[in-house]
């Protein structure tokens, strides 16, 4: 499925049986019946707010708290109420998941209402043979490799991406977290991390944005849900963070190169977002 490159037009994975860390179960939307365009009397989505998120500095009162007004659809003092789809609309005061049903209402275990911002780095290299060459597939395309870390909470491996912070920009978010996420785990031969700040510093002021959107994401409900803005940082060279050397530490903390191929599995929509980074590259790297 690479419908999301396109705009996403219907969603999966926040329609599977069972809500994440719960046992909360989604209530059947079948794909006919996803678009609030298309009446569903039977509909009775299960109401679901995880207790943990009650009170975290990050997330939002409940919907009619006294204190709670927030402006819908636009910046809202520093946290983006906006959409990448659009205005969205708000029903009885709830903010409606703009693709469709989920089976859920209520935030799960998301902290905003309406979209929750993310950003994601998708930071890539050629394969290199020992020689320094680049390797080649069995078609003779170059392989392209990307750092993916492997998620605490489902194993799947994901791009290290994660929350923008209230008035922070985007393309800092992506590298925020791709230091945190990736660069604090790595396990280098010689036991420490070596890249001068400075070139680690321009490499990351070069990134390319390769999506903007709704994400497909396992904890969206009807009124809130994942929005991400994904940036491709490439090493051509293989110099600069092409040398690290990453490899996969205990479970909880694995982060390694993954080699980019077109039936790659990863979490939630990052598949579609690293699929689009390979063409991306590809075309470059044929036209050089
Ligand atoms: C969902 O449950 C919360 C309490 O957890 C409640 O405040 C809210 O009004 C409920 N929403 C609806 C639409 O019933």
């Amino acid at each position: 499925m690479n419908i999301i490159l396109v705009g996403m037009i219907t969603h999966f994975k926040c329609r599977l049986d069972v809500y994440p860390r719960s046992s909360v179960e989604r209530f059947p939307v079948p794909d006919d019946k996803v678009s609030w365009a298309v009446d569903y009397k039977e509909y009775r989505p299960r109401n679901h707010t995880a207790q943990s998120i009650h009170g975290k500095p990050w997330a939002d009162p409940e919907i009619g708290d006294p204190e709670f007004n927030p402006n819908w659809n636009h910046l809202d003092k520093n946290v983006d109420r906006q959409s990448y789809t659009g205005q969205y609309k708000i029903v009885d005061s709830y903010p409606l998941n703009p693709i469709g049903r989920t089976g859920i209402i209520g935030r799960g275990v998301l902290g905003r209402w309406g979209p929750n911002h993310a950003a994601d780095p998708v930071v890539t290299r050629w394969k290199r043979l020992q020689s320094g060459e680049v390797e080649k597939d069995n078609s003779n395309k170059p392989i392209l490799q990307f750092v993916a870390i492997k998620r605490g909470d489902t194993g799947e491996w994901a791009l290290p991406g994660g929350m923008v912070d209230p008035g922070e920009k985007v393309t800092k978010t992506a590298v925020r977290e791709f230091r945190e996420e990736a660069m604090n785990s790595l396990v280098m031969p010689q036991g420490k991390i070596n890249i001068c700040e400075q070139k680690f510093e321009s490499f990351f002021s070069n990134g390319e944005e390769v999506y903007k959107g709704y994400v497909d994401d396992p904890r969206n409900t009807d009124n809130a849900w994942m929005e991400t803005a994904a940036y491709n940082f490439h090493d051509d060279s293989g110099h600069v963070v092409g040398a690290l050397n990453l490899h996969a530490g205990d479970d909880a903390v694995g982060v390694t190169w993954v080699d980019a191929t077109p039936d790659l599995q990863l979490y939630a929509s990052h598949s579609s977002i690293v699929k689009e980074v390979l063409k991306r590259r590809l075309n470059a790297f044929s036209s050089v």
